[in-house]
């Protein structure tokens, strides 16, 4: 059989350097659905790094802040539209941009599935097992850049009583945090909120956690800003699941690819960096930093936990 190889929650933990054990029996149920995978083959490397070269040399994936902003108006208003029509449901809530792929990078190799959902249904529960793991003490959850709701989705389904709130550049994504607050009945809004401006309306209860995921991502270098705020408004502890380009090992093929995708993406950079400085002048403290090594398609993230001293 080519695909002999299954996930296994243990292992995922593992990878993240985590020890929850939650829910497992239903975790594992969902991982199952998500079944078995193989290494890819030589011929298929090739394949991947072809279309991997490709993607990179397309104009297309340059985006100046104005057509960003755009894009993600659109992006969203998309989801909106959805959402509207059939309600809420991890379906109606998915990122469009997590699509049908048959490659996923995973232990800094590439591995092909015949589902072609790998990556998302992968994510799902990746970021179940973090959420868990860090989010469960606190009474409120702030997300940073919370798009079409799909992790404000997440936590209102692991977390019933926690008081949660999404931010975004986008109107639509701040309508779907508003919505999904009416929708459920629960304490859920959305509040505009742009990175790159002056941020002031940052201000965080004593038992509240920020949260940001393929958020900071977006913001290159400009992430001073952001993390000034952020300590400011002195969350009890901040977990990011982001792209940290000082991860990648540019000695692997798979890794310097997807540094040059990132760089031409203008994706997150030397934001580990940052944080490790406001460490050594005593501004925070790093609570968690790893890599997990687990997809997505052309990049990955890493996952930092941290809180303001
Ligand atoms: C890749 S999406 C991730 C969305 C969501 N966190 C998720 O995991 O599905 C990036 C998000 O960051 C938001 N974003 C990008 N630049 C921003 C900025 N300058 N200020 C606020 N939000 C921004 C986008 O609108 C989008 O919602």
């Amino acid at each position: 059989m080519k695909f002999n190889q299954n996930f296994n929650l243990n292992d995922l933990a593992n990878r993240l350097s985590i020890s929850s054990k939650f829910n497992s029996h239903s975790l594992a149920e969902e991982l199952s659905w998500v079944g078995n995978y193989c290494v890819a083959s030589k011929s298929e490397c090739l394949e991947y790094i072809s279309e991997f070269l490709k993607l990179i040399d397309n104009p297309r994936i340059q985006r100046e802040k104005e057509e960003n902003f755009d894009a993600w108006n659109k992006g969203w208003g998309e989801n909106l539209s959805i959402i509207e029509e059939k309600g809420f449901s991890d379906e109606t809530v998915r990122p469009r941009y997590l699509k049908e792929h048959k490659f996923l990078r995973f232990e800094k190799d590439i591995i092909v599935s015949p589902n072609s959902m790998l990556e998302y249904q992968l994510f799902n529960i990746v970021r179940k097992l973090i959420f868990n793991e860090f989010l469960y003490p606190y009474d409120e959850i702030h997300e940073l850049g919370c798009g079409s709701g799909s992790n404000l989705w997440t936590f209102a389904n692991l977390f019933p009583d926690k008081i949660l709130t999404g931010y975004d550049w986008a109107k639509p994504a701040v309508q779907i945090a508003n919505k999904m607050g009416l929708y459920l009945n629960r304490k859920i809004v959305g509040k505009e909120l742009n990175f790159f401006e002056p941020l002031t309306n940052l201000d965080f209860s004593n038992s509240s956690a920020v949260v940001t995921v393929h958020a900071l991502e977006q913001i290159g270098k400009s992430h001073k800003n952001l993390l000034n705020a952020i300590m400011k408004g002195k969350p009890s502890i901040v977990v990011h699941y982001e792209p940290i380009m000082e991860n990648y090992d540019e000695n692997n093929c798979f890794d310097l690819l997807a540094i040059k995708y990132s760089k031409k993406r203008n994706y997150l950079e030397g934001y580990l960096k940052a944080l490790i400085d406001a460490e050594s002048n005593g501004l925070l403290k790093i609570l968690h930093s790893k890599r997990p090594e687990i997809g997505g398609v052309w990049h990955e993230s890493s996952l930092i936990v941290w809180k303001p001293i």
